[in-house]
């Protein structure tokens, strides 16, 4: 993993959104305590179990928040692109990582030490907030996939995961972004299998079709 020491500019720390309402002293102070690192596609940013030392921003690309049960399979916990933060449960509780972080594009980092994330937090009662806010946010997803598990057959979980994925554009539901039914599958506690059968099904039913790269939803 490349690391370079320096920081990044102030003007990079303020595109950052957990520190969009610094004042230029503070984005200055910080930039000179961050660091910045770049990861080739596939590197583990972050891997469940290790102590914990950093909390990362995402500047650049996408990384998928992991684990893997004994036999070698892999869920899919999160996505996350750029602006998001990640280690920050490990310095809030001391505990070890919860999860990997793998870089699913080429992607580049800022991170801050453990020291200068908890001087951030003391000095800052907006950063506190709005880290706070992001948790909330990630509980609520959580909730909202426990409750897809427990309570939802696979066509259901694809439907749900289809809509989650999906924005209006000229007035259709589309999906843009391309998503493998194997990490469709790591997402939803399936087969590819499955999701394969499910997406044929859906499409069979005139419930999807796509056009090109894109999946339009037509009835939703
Ligand atoms: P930490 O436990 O320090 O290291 C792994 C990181 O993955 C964790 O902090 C969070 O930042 C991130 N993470 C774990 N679970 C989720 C989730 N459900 N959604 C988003 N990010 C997560």
């Amino acid at each position: 993993m490349a690391t370079t020491p320096v920081g990044y500019s102030p003007v990079v720390l303020r595109n950052v959104p957990l520190f969009s309402g610094l004042d230029d002293l503070e984005l200055e102070k910080l930039s000179k305590v961050s660091g910045r690192k770049r990861v080739e596609r596939g590197a583990f940013i972050v891997r469940s179990g290790e102590s914990t030392d950093s909390l990362y921003f995402l500047l650049v690309g996408r990384a998928k928040v992991t684990n893997v049960d004994e036999e070698g399979r892999e869920i899919i916990l999160a996505w996350l692109g750029p602006g998001e933060f990640f280690g920050e449960m490990g310095l809030i509780d001391g505990s070890p990582r919860s999860a990997n972080v793998v870089a699913a594009e080429a992607c580049e980092l800022l991170f801050l030490s453990k020291e200068s994330f908890q001087r951030c937090l003391q000095d800052n009662f907006q950063v506190a907030q709005k880290l706070m806010k992001t948790l909330v946010m990630r509980l609520r997803e959580a909730d909202r996939k426990i409750e897809s598990l427990a309570l939802l057959d696979v066509y259901g979980r694809v439907a749900r995961l289809l809509l989650d994925m999906s924005e209006i554009a000229d007035g259709r539901r589309v999906i843009r972004k391309k998503m493998s039914k194997q990490d469709m599958a790591k997402m939803i506690g399936a087969s590819r299998e499955m999701v394969s059968k499910v997406m044929r099904d859906l499409e069979l039913s005139g419930y999807i079709c796509y056009e090109g790269d894109l999946l339009v939803i037509p009835g939703a």
